[in-house]
């Protein structure tokens, strides 16, 4: 299958790779800045473009993979009736992308530049305006991926908020325990094989039934200390406040 890739970020870079060592061929590369379009063609051996216009048109497949907020500006500059245009975002309707042959091709992982993923048992949600296109993403998925689920677009934004939570949120509160420890001269080492424990639990267990800590116990004069060590960053007190009440509630 011929594809174009419009975006030469983390997951253009990443879902590029990955098709290509699947076999397809990524014939070109868009992006606005020239010089990330010919990065990430060069790995690619494709094209680079920074212009919509200079797109090729006889493409099997275009990837818009840019930032969410540009994919619809993007879409409604492409002048490729009935060729299958699809994004990657977990958050954005498919119909934003106005054509007569649409779909989505959402990979459930978080990406970076460096490190290449292994999409084998990335979820890959698929969805499209018709039964033939959803056929094509779906045999694409396969191929790269055993976890391949068709969704709909509400589906996939309740998948995605799901994700900030599980990934995103998780991060952040790695970096404020690692603001923490900063503050006495503590190494972030200290507290990765308890971030490795409670990611190995999540793998086993549901997570609601594992919580441990001070909130689940009702510990309340621990609690109050913790608030009070905290008075000089009122923002991190809201969020272990919040955070404390929430491990209640979900009990
Ligand atoms: N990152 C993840 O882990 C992840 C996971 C699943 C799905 N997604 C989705 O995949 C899509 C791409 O995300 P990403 O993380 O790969 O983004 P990214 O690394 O930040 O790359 C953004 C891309 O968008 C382009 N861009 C930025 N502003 C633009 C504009 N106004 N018009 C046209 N292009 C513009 C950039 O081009 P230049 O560099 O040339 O400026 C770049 O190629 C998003 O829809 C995102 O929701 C991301």
């Amino acid at each position: 299958m011929k594809i174009i890739l419009l975006g030469s970020g983390r997951v253009a870079t990443q879902l590029g790779l990955a098709l290509q060592n699947a076999g397809e061929e990524i014939v070109q590369v868009y992006s606005p800045t020239q010089a990330h379009a010919a990065d990430l063609a060069k790995k690619l051996n494709a094209a680079a473009i920074s212009s919509i216009s200079a797109l090729r048109k006889d493409a099997d497949l275009y990837i818009i993979s840019v930032k969410d907020d540009a994919i619809a500006s993007i879409a409604k500059n492409l002048d490729l009736p009935n060729k299958l245009i699809v994004h990657t975002s977990g958050s954005t309707p498919m119909d934003v992308l106005a054509s007569a042959n649409i779909g989505v091709f959402y990979p459930l992982q978080t990406f970076s530049f460096e490190k290449e993923v292994d999409f084998k048992d990335v979820p890959i949600a698929i969805e499209s305006n018709n039964p033939e296109s959803l056929n094509v993403l779906s045999g694409l998925a396969q191929q790269l991926s055993s976890r391949v689920i068709k969704l709909d677009s509400k589906q996939r934004m309740t998948l995605h908020v799901a994700a900030v939570f599980a990934c995103n949120f998780s991060n952040h509160l790695f970096a404020i325990a690692q603001h923490l420890l900063e503050s006495q001269q503590l190494d972030f080492d200290l507290i990765r094989p308890l971030i490795a424990e409670t990611a190995a639990k999540a793998q086993q267990h549901l997570p609601a039934t594992v919580q441990t800590g001070p909130a689940i116990r009702k510990d309340e004069i621990t609690l109050q200390k913790h608030l009070d060590l905290l008075k000089n960053e009122p923002h991190l007190q809201e969020i272990y406040r919040l955070l404390s009440q929430s491990i209640v509630n979900l009990r």
